[in-house]
Parts: structure tokens; sequence; C-alpha cells
């Protein structure tokens, strides 16, 4: 079973593509001038999902796009593959099973049967398990081999065993249990395990060793030297005691878990059709569920299901991941842009760019359909982006003045999450006035006339106009809740999502990562000084490893 249509559709062979190509070739973007004629424009692009507030009114389109985007979408069967991708149909075609991260927040009352399994009763069980152990962690009952209490949760993953938990849980820090601290190692420099673990006592330490395939070489690595670390720390102990009490796991290989030494009962499962960058809402969220607990998790569970409701029942026209994800391939294919930024005006969101770079980059930087055919329009634009008001003092220049169309994504709260004062002034305020004013920027610019209007030398005067016309989406929410964290993250997997099925690719693999892995340990015995795996290698390579040769110290 591959879903509902044996094929892809060639999105380029579409008549609303050929009606996108038309409409760009006479393209003559005007931001001011459709504002000015269009008092409806605003309200007319203006669209609510669960809590989120999105204005795509300063996006580069008119009417006209808007519905050749649409028409677009029915041509290459968008509904249909969203429907089988809820419905638990093969549609990652490539490693044929399903990709059914939105059964992961499923309540408990749905149903859901694919492939013979019940779908929501399995998830509902970990998550019972998941809940069950980070309240006992929380409150103490969990216990470290010398008696004493958690201190410090280190989960060690990488990818999305990684950036999850890691994004969500600066995302939420308000919401943290006090004395209870959750560190992330993931690279495979040993920089990053020695300087996490740094000042850390390991009687209080408790590892989650997280790891789809539990077979991913830096992460198998770290785990080796946490458990060096600890058993180090708690020489006395009984080494089995120890790894018990101080290593658990979440994985879909139980088996290697095992074999590595941790106890079963301390594993936490998790499916094959749930892909690493799909994976913050499994258990591979149990640092998180450690530190804001399982009520507040189960928040964050239903505001990623509030979006796929969204995305699933709302009519194309009004649903806002549909919209965001065909108006990035109106700027990818139609207007040559080749990046999208994406701004949170949220310091506890600074985490958030990195974690879309995996989710979008990794899922669609595809030159081959799900067919395997090739093809035929560019795919996958770069993901990139750092939080207000940061960036203005760093790369804006580029987005408002630069030659290039860098779409951007601007995402902000009403209420903070630390209301401070600076004398009378509410810094709150302060700060979102910049993120009003960034996109006002960027959509208005200023003309050659208004900088003249300043007093501006006429030298002076190109330098400092502003071209405007630059597209923007403003998201906002009433607060970075648990359930609008999980509102936001759903959204970008459905613009993903809605992008892959228009170029007709499989968001769901991610082949493009395996050659360097083999590659890697092709090279080991080389760089350890064997000659002959050395010479194998081509010409830069050995260069490279004979300068690392000589200089390591
Ligand atoms: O190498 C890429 C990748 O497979 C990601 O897709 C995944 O999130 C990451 O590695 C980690 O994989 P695992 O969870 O199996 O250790």
């Amino acid at each position: 079973m591959s879903g509902p249509a044996d094929r892809p559709v060639d999105p380029s062979s579409t008549d609303a593509w050929a009606r996108l190509g038309a409409l760009a070739a006479d393209f003559d973007p005007d931001l001011r001038g459709w504002f000015a004629a269009d008092p409806g424009r605003v309200d007319r692009l203006t669209f609510t999902a669960a809590d989120l507030y999105v204005d795509l009114s300063k996006s580069l389109v008119v009417d006209r796009v808007v519905s050749a985007l649409l028409d677009l979408a029915r041509e290459v069967g968008l509904e249909e593959r969203r429907d089988a991708m809820f419905r638990g149909e093969h549609v990652n075609v490539t490693e044929d099973r399903p990709a059914l991260h939105t059964a992961l927040r499923l309540p408990p009352d749905a149903h859901l049967e694919v492939d013979g399994q019940d779908v929501v009763a399995e998830v509902h069980d970990v998550l019972r398990r998941v809940y069950d152990f980070a309240d006992r962690v929380r409150s103490g009952a969990w216990t470290g081999v010398t008696g004493e209490r958690i201190r410090t949760v280190v989960n060690i993953g990488i990818g999305g065993s990684d950036l999850g938990p890691a994004m969500a849980y600066e995302a939420l820090a308000p919401y943290r249990q006090a004395g209870l601290e959750c560190r992330f190692i993931s690279n495979n420099d040993p920089t990053d395990a020695a300087t996490t673990l740094a000042g850390l006592d390991p009687a209080t330490t408790l590892f989650i060793v997280s790891s789809k395939t539990f077979g991913t070489l830096e992460t198998l690595t770290n785990a080796r030297l946490c458990r060096a670390w600890l058993l180090d720390g708690l020489s006395g102990q009984d080494e089995t005691e120890a790894v018990a009490k101080h290593f658990v796991a979440v994985s879909t290989a139980l088996d290697k878990v095992a074999e590595f030494g941790i106890d079963p009962a301390n594993a936490f499962g998790f499916w094959d059709w749930v892909g690493g960058r799909y994976s913050l809402d499994s258990a591979i969220g149990l640092s998180l569920v450690v530190a804001i607990g399982p009520e507040r998790f189960a928040e964050v569970l239903a505001g990623f299901h509030a979006m796929d409701e969204h995305f699933r029942r709302t009519d194309l026209a009004h649903n806002v991941p549909v919209l965001m994800g065909l108006l990035n391939v109106w700027y990818t294919n139609f207007l040559g842009a080749e990046t999208h930024a994406v701004l949170p005006y949220a310091q506890l969101l600074h985490r958030f760019p990195a974690y879309l770079q995996q989710l979008t980059m990794e899922s669609n930087g595809k030159s081959v359909r799900w067919d395997g055919s090739p093809v035929s329009t560019d795919t996958g634009e770069v993901f990139w982006g750092e939080p207000g008001t940061n960036g203005q003092h760093a790369f804006y220049q580029l987005i408002h003045q630069g030659t290039r169309l860098i779409p951007a994504d601007f995402i902000a709260v009403a209420t903070p999450p630390y209301p401070l004062k600076d004398g009378e002034t509410d810094v709150h305020e302060l700060f979102l006035a910049n993120y009003f004013a960034q996109t006002r920027a960027l959509a208005f610019g200023k003309t050659a006339d208004e900088v003249r209007a300043e007093g501006t030398p006429e030298r002076l005067v190109p330098a400092r106009v502003f071209p405007g016309n630059r597209p923007t989406a403003s998201i906002m929410a009433p607060a970075l809740t648990p359930s609008v964290l999980g509102q936001l993250v759903a959204l970008y997997e459905h613009i993903t999502f809605t992008e892959g099925v228009v170029w007709g690719i499989d968001s769901f693999d991610q082949w493009g990562v395996e050659l360097g892995k083999q590659l890697a340990q092709q090279v080991i015995p080389a760089v350890a000084g064997d000659e002959a795996a050395a010479a194998e290698q081509d010409a830069s390579t050995q260069s490279l490893i004979a300068y690392y040769r000589r200089h390591r110290q």
C-alpha cells in the first residue's frame, strides 16, 4: 500500500503551475499599493488556527496567486495525501511505513487501527509508563543507587532525539520544576559530554539514552562515556545496580537497549512509524515530561492535536499550514527565494529555528520524488533564524536591503513569561514594538522622497532607501503555553508536509544522511594511523588526515 495514488503528480505538469508561472512572469509586487487599494486585504488574509492568529497580509500575493496556489494543492492531491497520512497509510514510501506522528497526540478515546495494531491504546500505554516514571523522579520516589533523589536529568541523543526535547525544555522554562535540571548531550565532539557533565554529582544524575534506532554512533559513544563517568564517580557501588538506577532508555530497538545493559523495565518504546524529527511528542519527550510534569506535557500534546484537527478539517482556503506551505512554494519555485527565516520574538524560542532546520530540511531536502523519478522543480528551502531583537543587529540588514528575497516568519506572544519594567516602561511592549515595526518596514519600506523629507543629503539617499515588498508572516499567540508550543510545532510539521506533497517527495525518509555515516566508519582507522587505510582515501582526505596527525598533541 503506498497511499492514495500510485505515483506523485508532477507539479510542473499541472494547469495551476502554468498559471502561477504566467502570474510570476508579470508579477509586480506592491504591498503599499495593495494595502491602499484594498481595505479588506488584512481581514481576508488573516486566519486563526487553534490559538494562533496568523496574519499573511504582508505576503507577496494577490488573490489570483492564492487561488492558483489552492488549485495547485488540489491538482497534486494534497487533501488525499493528507488524509492518507492521518489514516496510517504508508506515505513514507521509500521506507514502506506510515508517518503517524499525528497518532501520538490522539486523545485516549480516539480509535485508530493501522496494520492490525490498535495504535491509540499502544500510545497511551507508553504514555502512562512515561508519566508514572516522570512522577517518581519529580517526587523523589525514584532515587539513585546511593538513595539520593535525582537533581539532574541528562538526555543523550542527537537529531530528532535531542532537538525537540532541548528546544521545548528552553521554551517551557517557566513550567519547569525547581531543583530539577535537564541537560542535553548530543555532539560526538567529546567537549559536549565533558562540559555538560562538569560540576554534576553522579549520585544525583539520571541519564536518558534517547535513540530511535539505538545504533547511532554519537549517542552510543556518549552513552558509554557517561556510563564510565558514572561508574567512576560511584566506585564502590554495585555496577549493575548503578546503571539500573541511573540509566533509562527511549528507543524502538528494545533488544539493543538490553544489550547496552539498561534494564528493559526502564526502557520506553515507540514505533518505526514515528520519524526521528517528528518524535518530540513520543517517549523521546521523556526529559521534558520530567521537567514540566505529565499534566503540562498532556497540554503540549493537546496543542499538537488541535493543530492536527485544524489541518485535517479546515477547508484549504482557510487552512493555515496549507496556506503557509503553498506560499513557500510560490516564493521558492516562482519568485526565486532560496532561504526562509524564522524569527521568534520570544527568547524562550531561541532553539526553535535549530529545531525547524532538522524538521524542514531533513524532510524536504530531496531531489527525487517518492516513486524514484527526478523532481522537476526546486525543493526544500534553507530554513534559518535567530530570535528578535538580536537578529535585527546582526543579519536583518540583508533582509531589508540585500538583493535576495528572504520570506520571514515573525512569531510573538502577547503575554510575557517574565513581565519586567524599566522604570515606567513595560519592556515586553518595547520588545513587541520592534516585532510590529520590523514587518511594517519590510513590507512598506521607505521611498527616496521619504528619505529626502528627513533632510538626508542627496548623495546618501540611495543608501537609505528601503525597497519594501519583503514578505513576512506574523504569527501571534496569547502566551507561550505548553499547548501553544505544541501548536507551533505541528504547524511547521504540516507546512513541511504540504510543501513535500506539492513537490511529490517523501518528506519522511532521510537517506541523504547515510553516506557520511558510512564513510566516517571507513575513515576511523586512517585517522588512528593505519597507513593502508589512509592510502585508500582520496588525495584531499589523505592530506587533511596527515595534517591532523602532525598537529595532534
Ligand atoms: O542521521 C539522521 C538521523 O537518523 C535523524 O533522522 C535522527 O533524528 C537522528 O539521526 C538520530 O537517530 P536515532 O534517534 O536513531 O539515534
